[in-house]
């Protein structure tokens, strides 16, 4: 291990969101709903040396909790080059990077307020396609309205 890396405790059973682009980390606890007062085991770095991604990253490690999938899709919209580990008896059991979806249903919110789908009565779920992966970008089916990468969190409904 070379002397940038820093060494942050293992966990044995839980997960591991891995290769977060700095300072996102924060965003997917929001998502994740942890504040720290549910009691389980979180272990954050922030602006750590990744080789991999040849600069620096967050990584989150949550002892006791597994992913829902809706979570793992909403994570893939603030993190797009999250690696999720699964770790079982102190083994990582599964590894997946996230993709953010080509089409996103009910997650983001759109930008613009008069567009239908955000007029209540008509009961419209939002719906969103991918038009860039990076900077990531998603377009509004309903209104053309685009969100940027940098708003995702802003209009993120978890
Ligand atoms: N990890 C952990 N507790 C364990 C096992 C692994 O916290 N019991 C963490 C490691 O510290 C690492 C991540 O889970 O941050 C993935 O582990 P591993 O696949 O062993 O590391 P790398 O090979 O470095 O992963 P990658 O190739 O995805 O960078
Ligand atoms: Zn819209």
């Amino acid at each position: 291990m070379s002397k940038k890396e820093l060494k942050v405790s293992r966990i044995k059973n839980g997960t591991v969101i891995d290769h977060i682009p700095a300072g996102r980390a924060m965003e997917v606890l929001r998502i994740l709903k942890i504040t720290g007062k549910e009691g389980f085991m979180v272990l954050i770095a922030m602006n750590v040396y990744s080789k991999k991604l040849k600069g620096k990253k967050d990584i989150i490690k949550i002892e006791g909790k597994f992913l829902s999938d809706k979570e793992t899709a909403a994570i893939s919209l603030v993190a797009p080059t999250a690696t999720i580990n699964i770790i079982k008896d102190g083994e990582v059991k599964e590894k997946k990077g996230v993709k953010a979806p080509t089409l996103v249903e009910g997650i983001l919110k759109c930008p613009n307020p008069v567009c239908v789908s955000r007029i209540e009565r008509e009961n419209i779920s939002s719906k969103f396609i991918k038009v860039s992966e990076n900077p990531l970008t998603y377009k509004c089916v309903y209104c053309g309205t685009r969100i940027e990468e940098s708003d995702i969190p802003k209009y993120l409904n978890m």
